[in-house]
């Protein structure tokens, strides 16, 4: 995603099974914008026999995907193992069970079974050279398939300015760390290409057609529920590491807002919302 959503870690190569829990709750708390997109996606192709879920995690969203089209056979991609049991065991419950494929990327590409619907959800800009990562996405699928890389949108929002706890602002200058995590992390990556990340233009690059830029919103009003409020505290909670960058009190206003005791934490306060926009761009092959 442009430059938000992610508290990538100093080390840069994050320990994407120890994230496990992080990742499922934010993807509960988002998946309403999924549900949006496969409503266009839908539109485009109807009927999908073989979907991947590349980048797909703990398969929060690999499950809607089945969830949507129960007829097709579907695939969750991802490079560590634990996030992919979790995605199986996740289809199971239920009731709509998915296959599972390990595969490294950028080198896995090739392992990748031909697809009528391909959907990567906030794994592209982990690639070093996401230009041949989507091109290599477009190569394996079917006469007519589709792709729907879901990057970017905008910085998503939890509570009002003024929270009655340190300086007001403090989203802004998350806003400005993430900003900051982001471009370190892209630089850090094997092969980073740097490239304006016109993701239109990606698409295009790799032969995909009728190329379009969605932007849906997950608007949660307060007071939220127990699971969104579990979704804003681990979207929150990853600033924490980068707490050695945030201004001292920014980042014990952080502790505060994530610790379920604190009366004053998301998971207690009245006022914790989940404003999100959240951009898939979608092409179709010729
Ligand atoms: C930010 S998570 C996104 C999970 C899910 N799609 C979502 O949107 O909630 C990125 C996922 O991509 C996987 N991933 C990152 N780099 C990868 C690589 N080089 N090869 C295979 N999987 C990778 C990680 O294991 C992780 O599950």
């Amino acid at each position: 995603m442009a430059h938000h959503g992610h508290g990538h870690e100093h080390a840069h190569h994050p320990d994407w099974s120890a994230l496990a829990a992080e990742i499922e709750a934010e993807g509960l708390t988002l998946a309403p914008y999924v549900l949006q997109a496969l409503d266009v996606i839908g539109e485009r192709v109807a009927a999908p026999r073989t979907i991947l879920d590349v980048g797909a995690g703990p398969g929060v969203f690999t499950a809607v995907l089945a969830a949507r089209f129960p007829s097709a056979r579907v695939i969750a991609v991802d490079g560590a193992d634990p996030l992919l049991e979790r995605a199986r065991a996740r289809g199971v419950e239920q009731g709509t069970p998915v296959d599972v494929l390990r595969a490294d990327l950028p080198g896995g590409f090739v392992e990748l079974p031909a697809a009528d619907l391909i959907w990567t959800a906030q794994t592209m800009h982990h690639l070093g050279d996401q230009h041949a990562a989507v091109a290599a996405l477009a190569g394996r699928l079917e006469p007519g398939g589709v792709l729907a890389v879901a990057e970017g949108g905008l910085p998503s929002r939890f509570l009002p300015r003024d929270i009655g706890l340190g300086r007001p602002g403090l989203a802004d200058r998350l806003d400005a760390l993430q900003a900051v995590g982001f471009g370190e992390m892209r630089a850090a990556l094997d092969g980073t290409v740097d490239v304006p990340e016109d993701w239109p233009a990606i698409l295009r690059a790799a032969g995909l057609r009728d190329v379009r830029a969605y932007t849906f919103l997950v608007d949660l009003p307060a007071p939220l529920d127990e699971d969104a409020r579990r979704g804003v505290a681990h979207m929150l909670g990853r600033y924490l590491r980068m707490a050695d960058r945030l201004d001292p009190d920014d980042a014990a206003v952080l502790r505060r807002l994530i610790d379920p005791e604190d009366p004053m934490s998301v998971q207690r306060r009245p006022d914790a919302f989940v404003l999100a926009a959240r951009t898939v761009y979608i092409g179709t092959a010729p």
